[in-house]
């Protein structure tokens, strides 16, 4: 318990005036000094008797009175006092830790929504290791398909606890089975623990739950055996139940993305079979896309963006008329406007697809000029989302390389000169740079065409 500051409790106007009252009822004169000697309240002068003031046996001041036989029932009185704002003191200190538990809980749940498995899974065990004592966290999830335990993660001073994969048996098995979280303060004693929990003492495991389904399971284990407490077991299963529907949403959500790129890739095949003679066009622009953004570092998001928006670029070709998409010779005025149109009507198309809104400006300005001479809307220089700067690059380098009917595509070489001296004007000289870079660590290659 905090040791009372009793100069702090006599600066407060309601205890002052409650030990008027009782001085004034017991007819007594006082004086009270803190340990260090200062006064705190009434004034020394006859006063010749003295008690200590004491809260959970020590002693934090004096009272000093005249009368020796009221001092008695005064520092009794004071001494209640004290002792009573101790306690209202530990009760708001342990509210307080319930707050910021609380506080600590709600940020774990609104973080843990946001992230992958393997990040929720390494966010669980940096919570667990900070609030329980451990020596290693493992995180085991069950692989749908082999029903085997694979570790996703793993945490804490001590290392290799689990294997990277096992088969549901044991400790961890039956936790999986009986849905029920279990302290093993002596795992020694368990045979279910031999396999399992290898090096560790005791251990406290929960499962892996959501939507009635076991998904896997956590254990927490000590080096030198430990006893766990049932608050433990409480603070980890509220912690661990919080990951499981973290976990299983993003399993979810991580299905739901793989089975929507797959229908994206799908929509941009259909577009390549419209239009024959950009065969693998629309991969190459998205391999090279990617290089130049790994060398640009780009956020995690626009990359994804990116690797939407560069398969989908010239998705709006599919409302242009197959005698201009197909045409060898030369374009009219009238055509080329049309195939002009495609980066608008890709944007027509993608406004009806909700997830596919932040790859709007990637696609609708894929053909603008950093010198503002591009189309549909003369945008320039950094107006032009960077996505469609990146495409841009990608997309005119593969189709300077590509053959045509009526053209053969330029030496890769001669590709490279012209974007080097198309930089600042046609295109972004800062994604040039990168998409040079990407040519130098052999990412963009003359075999890129090839196959
Ligand atoms: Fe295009």
């Amino acid at each position: 318990m905090a040791i009372c500051n009793l100069k702090k409790l006599f600066l407060r106007k309601d205890i002052i005036k409650l030990i008027d009252s009782l001085t004034k009822n017991m007819g007594v004169s006082i004086c009270i000094e803190d340990n260090a000697g200062a006064t705190l309240y009434g004034s020394g002068g006859n006063n010749r008797v003295c008690l200590p003031i004491t809260a959970s046996g020590q002693t934090v001041g004096l009272v000093y009175a005249h009368d020796g036989s009221k001092i008695a029932a005064s520092a009794s009185l004071l001494n209640y006092i004290v002792e009573t704002e101790m306690q209202k003191k530990a009760l708001a200190a342990e509210a307080l830790d319930k707050y910021g538990e609380l506080t600590m809980l709600y940020d774990f749940v609104e973080k843990v929504n946001a992230f992958n498995v393997k990040e929720i899974a390494d966010f669980l065990i940096r919570h667990v290791l900070e609030q329980i004592k451990a020596d290693n966290v493992s995180v085991m999830l069950l692989d749908e398909v082999t029903g085997l335990l694979k570790l996703v993660a793993e945490g804490g001073s001590v290392r290799n606890i689990a294997r990277a994969q096992m088969s549901a048996i044991g400790i961890v098995g039956s936790v999986i089975k009986s849905g029920k979280a279990e302290i093993i303060n002596d795992c020694h004693a368990d045979q279910r623990c031999e396999m399992d929990t290898g090096s560790v003492s005791s251990i406290i495991c929960s499962p892996v739950k959501a939507r009635e389904k076991a998904l896997g399971v956590v254990i927490a284990g000590t080096v030198e055996p430990y006893n766990y407490s049932a608050d433990d077991l409480h603070f980890f299963c509220t912690l661990v139940s919080q990951a499981a529907f973290a976990m299983d949403n993003a399993r979810l959500y991580e299905s739901l993305k793989k089975a929507f790129i797959k229908t994206v890739n799908t929509l941009a095949e259909t577009i390549e079979k419209r239009d024959p003679y950009t065969g693998g066009h629309t991969k190459r622009v998205m391999t090279y896309s990617i290089a130049i953004a790994e060398i640009l570092g780009i956020s995690a998001g626009d990359r994804e963006r990116l690797v939407l928006a560069s398969v989908l670029h010239d998705i709006g070709k599919i409302g242009i008329s197959d005698h201009v998409l197909r045409k060898t010779t030369k374009l009219t005025d009238e055509e080329f406007e049309e195939i002009k149109t495609h980066t608008t009507c890709g944007q027509e198309i993608l406004a009806y697809i909700e997830e596919l809104q932040g790859i709007i400006p990637g696609i609708r300005s894929h053909h603008e000029r950093f010198d503002g001479r591009g189309y549909p809307d003369k945008l320039k220089g950094l107006e032009i989302d960077l996505i469609a700067r990146i495409i841009a690059v990608a997309d005119t380098f593969d189709a300077m390389t590509s053959d045509r009917p009526y053209r053969k595509g330029l030496p890769f070489d001669t590709a490279l000169e012209e974007m080097r001296r198309c930089a600042g004007t046609q295109f972004d000289a800062m994604v040039v740079e990168a998409f040079f870079g990407a040519v130098e660590n052999h990412r963009i290659n003359p075999e890129n065409n090839e196959g």
